[in-house]
């Protein structure tokens, strides 16, 4: 036994100290059931084990000290345990192999070992949620570091040399040092901490000072916190130009001059509690599709004035609390419009005249608007005093007419600067090749703490099936190796059966933590909701949530392709020479075809065209009767004028031998590329060759070679395992009628220049004229 996987079930008692004499075992996983006592000292008999999870349990006393001596240990997590005791000085020598450590919610104390430094592998570091103190070693020699949570102990800052020893940390994506005593002011060493940062949190804790300007150069920063603390001063510009600022908490400081900046795209916003005066700033997050604000709070400042009639822009927006401020005027109408508002609290302001009465305002337990002591209404739902009759709809009407005019005065104008502004917000996303529709998907990073969002992040189409974790983790065996069918740098595909099904599923899980991960599930995702074609895979299910370790997950799950990838049936093993698997002429006449028309469909008939750029055998997958689907969309692109130039193959996503060769030298990524693609998979199809084939050396290439052999020769070009016989074999007549216009196809398609290509849906029009006449003769 190598792996013992028993991962979220509901084992209690104590584990066998007897666990300790498998000494095959490499793999320990009791994580998430009810274990409590002790952990076996025994476990450290294990020589070979990497990896050991015992996170989420009631396990009580202290790590045996043998088990932190355990060299081989590659992953390490007792997380969210009642452990005590310290964590021991040594550890950084004897576990200097750790990629992960998980000691996060226990009662540890005592210090952060200074020896942590010499872990050179560790990726993950979670110390938090105990009762360390003291200060944080220097942690700038960890490379690979890309998580650090250090949260939510008792841990001071001193000099903060710490932070700035982090700038060698160019793989940190996430640092949280949250719910400790830090105090001093922030270093301005924060300028180097690494641009992949994402989620930086430092709130409550007791920083003083200002924010640093530097903290504008973390330009991928999604989640910001700075809420409890004691900063002052001004918000700096520098924070509005954070373009993937989607979370900004500052709530809770002595802040007190208010940020003009344009925080175009943010989420959630909280300003409240500080010493913010002046106007309510009139723009706010409210431009551009897949953005919009979600969550405002400046409750608790001094802001004055009337309520920015602008704000009627905000659509998106779920919640606004502006209460315990000075603002003056009407509850502005829009509010009424606005139909994602859930809470709306105006109270302790100085606001007057009428409350509108219809929209949100109908629910009374939404709306708070105590402390404002000029409001009336109609409606008895609001408890407030009723309008004065006949001069109160005079006025009504006054107001009407004036603000019809400020409308035409004022908004006009603004409104031709809003379009100006999301043509260029739409034209910079398309720029960064992803496009964030799905709303949903940004809400779940919004909430981390809520352990599954099953909301379907891009579909509105069809109500999906739900899917759980959970439920992926028992389908895939805790993505058991068995379970794998392949892997690529964005994600990785699992075959397994959930619960509630008969049938199987292919489950797509991706790796948000690579380059392009993440866009390559927003780019499927898109696919999803903009496609339906016979010959292009859809996702059945999906699955957006949090891990067990609080971490983002994203899975899709399609149909199971019974019978594999093309490349699988093309190059198939060989048992004494006999391939095990067999495409016959008739079966590649149709697959050809197939993507033929996928690809006809996604360039010809989506607005905007869909490139696939990573067309491949392995990404055309056959169902039970044999009909091709185009999969894997991770690196498809929607064609639009700003599109990017790649600057190197791999921002195409494509691969040797099938990408066109425009690609390597900075051309735009067009339709002709993925004709190209084809063009090299049909001649696949009919040679048995990949085009990166040994014998394709010095200057000879597939399509080369196609083309030397054309016409009179294409016979020796053919697979020689292609089943033809029931065509008697090949007669003159058969090659001159099928084989001669696919081949001149497929090198028309492969032709160098751009414009001699022809378009696939001249393609997909001439190879279902030789199938139906294929067809029609067998
Ligand atoms: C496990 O090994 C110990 C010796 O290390 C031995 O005393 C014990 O009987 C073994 N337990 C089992 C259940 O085999
Ligand atoms: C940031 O890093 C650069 C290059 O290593 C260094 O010269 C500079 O002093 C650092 N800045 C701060 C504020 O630490
Ligand atoms: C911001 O931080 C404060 C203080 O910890 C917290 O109460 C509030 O909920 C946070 N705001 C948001 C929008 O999460
Ligand atoms: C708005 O903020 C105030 C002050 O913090 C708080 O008391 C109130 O509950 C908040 N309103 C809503 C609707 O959450």
């Amino acid at each position: 036994l190598k792996f013992l996987c028993l991962t979220e079930n509901f084992l209690s008692g104590s584990i066998p100290p007897s666990l300790g004499n498998v000494s095959s075992l490499s793999s320990i996983f009791l994580g998430q059931n009810r274990l409590s006592g002790l952990i076996p000292e025994t476990l450290s008999h294990i020589t070979k084990l990497l990896e050991l999870d015992l996170s989420f349990n009631s396990l009580s006393g202290s790590v045996p000290s043998s088990i932190y001596n355990m060299t081989s240990l590659r992953y390490f997590s007792v997380g969210s345990n009642t452990l005590v005791g310290q964590i021991p000085s040594h550890i950084g020598y004897s576990l200097s192999n750790l990629q992960l450590l998980i000691l996060g919610s226990n009662r540890l104390n005592g210090l952060i070992p200074a020896s942590l430094a010499n872990m050179l592998n560790l990726q993950i570091l979670d110390l938090s949620n105990n009762s360390l103190h003291g200060s944080v070693p220097s942690l700038g020699s960890l490379a690979n570091l890309r998580e650090l949570d250090l949260g939510m102990n008792l841990l001071e800052a001193h000099d903060w040399s710490f932070l700035t020893s982090l700038a060698n940390c160019t793989q940190l994506t996430k640092l949280s040092l949250r719910g400790n005593v830090l105090n001093g002011s922030l270093p301005i060493s924060i300028v180097n901490l690494s641009r992949r940062l994402e989620y930086l949190s430092l709130g409550p804790n007791q920083i003083s000072g200002s924010i640093p300007v530097e903290i504008g150069n973390l330009v991928n920063l999604f989640s910001l916190g700075m809420e409890s603390n004691f900063l002052y001063g001004s918000i700096p510009s520098s924070i509005g130009k954070l373009r993937n600022l989607y979370i900004l908490n500052l709530s809770k400081n002595k802040l007190s001059v208010r940020l003009f900046a344009d925080l175009l795209f943010a989420w959630s916003l909280d300003f409240s509690h500080n010493n913010l005066t002046g106007e309510l700033p009139p723009v706010l997050g409210t431009y551009g599709i897949g953005s919009g604000l979600v969550s405002l709070h400046m409750e608790g400042n001094r802001f004055h004035g009337q309520i920015p009639e602008r704000w009627h822009l905000l659509v998106s927006t779920r919640q606004i609390n502006l209460s315990h401020n000075d603002l003056s005027g009407v509850v502005p109408k829009f509010f009424e419009q606005l139909d994602k508002l859930e809470q709306l609290d105006l109270s302790y302001n100085n606001l007057e005249g009428a409350v509108p009465a219809s929209g949100i305002f109908t629910h009374s337990a939404a709306v708070v608007l105590d402390g404002n002591k000029g409001l009336c209404s109609n409606s008895p739902r609001l408890a407030l005093p009723i309008c004065p009759g006949i001069s109160g709809s005079a006025t009504k009407v006054k107001h009407h007419l004036s603000l019809l005019v400020t409308s035409l005065l004022i908004v006009l104008p603004p409104l031709t600067i809003g379009s100006l502004v999301l043509i260029w917000f739409m034209l910079t996303i398309w720029k960064k090749g992803s496009f964030p529709f799905s709303r949903w998907d940004l809400v779940s990073k919004m909430f981390p703490n809520r352990r599954e969002v099953h909301t379907a992040p891009c579909h509105d189409e069809k109500k999906l099936k739900r899917v759980s974790y959970e439920d992926i983790v028992k389908a895939t065996n805790w993505f058991s190796l068995v379970h794998t069918i392949s892997s690529t740098c964005t994600g990785s595909v699992y075959v397994g059966r959930f619960k509630s099904d008969k049938s199987l599923v292919a489950i797509k899980v991706f790796k948000l933590n690579e380059p392009g991960g993440y866009d390559s599930y927003l780019i499927e995702c898109e696919v999803l909701r903009s496609t339906r074609h016979r010959n292009i895979m859809r996702p059945v299910t999906l699955c957006s949530t949090l891990d067990s370790q609080n971490h983002e997950f994203k899975a899709l799950i399609f149909e199971l392709m019974v019978n594999g990838s093309l490349e699988a049936w093309l190059h198939s093993e060989q048992h004494n020479g006999i391939p095990d698997k067999v495409l016959g002429f008739g079966q590649r006449i149709c697959i050809a075809a197939d993507v033929a028309s996928a690809l006809d469909y996604a360039h010809n008939e989506l607005t905007p065209p869909l490139i696939h750029c990573d067309l491949k055998p392995n990404n055309v997958l056959l169902d039970d009767d044999m009909t091709a689907r185009l999969s894997d969309f991770g690196s498809a692109k929607f064609l639009s004028p700003g599109l990017v130039i790649p600057k190197s193959l791999d921002d195409v996503g494509g691969t040797i031998g099938y990408v066109a060769p425009e690609y390597g030298m900075g051309c735009e990524i067009s339709v002709a590329g993925d004709v190209y693609s084809f063009g090299v998979l049909l001649l696949e199809l009919l040679t048995g060759k990949r085009p990166t084939d040994d014998m394709f050396v010095d200057g000879l290439s597939l399509c080369k070679f196609c083309e030397s052999m054309f016409p009179d020769r294409v016979a020796e070009i053919l697979d020689p395992h292609m089943a033809h016989e029931e065509h008697q074999g090949c007669t003159e007549a058969w090659m001159q009628r099928y084989i001669v216009p696919l081949v001149a196809l497929g090198l028309s398609c492969t032709m160098e220049s751009t414009k001699d290509r022809p378009g696939m849906k001249d393609v997909c029009a001439k190879l279902s004229d030789i199938r139906a006449s294929f067809l029609e003769l067998s």
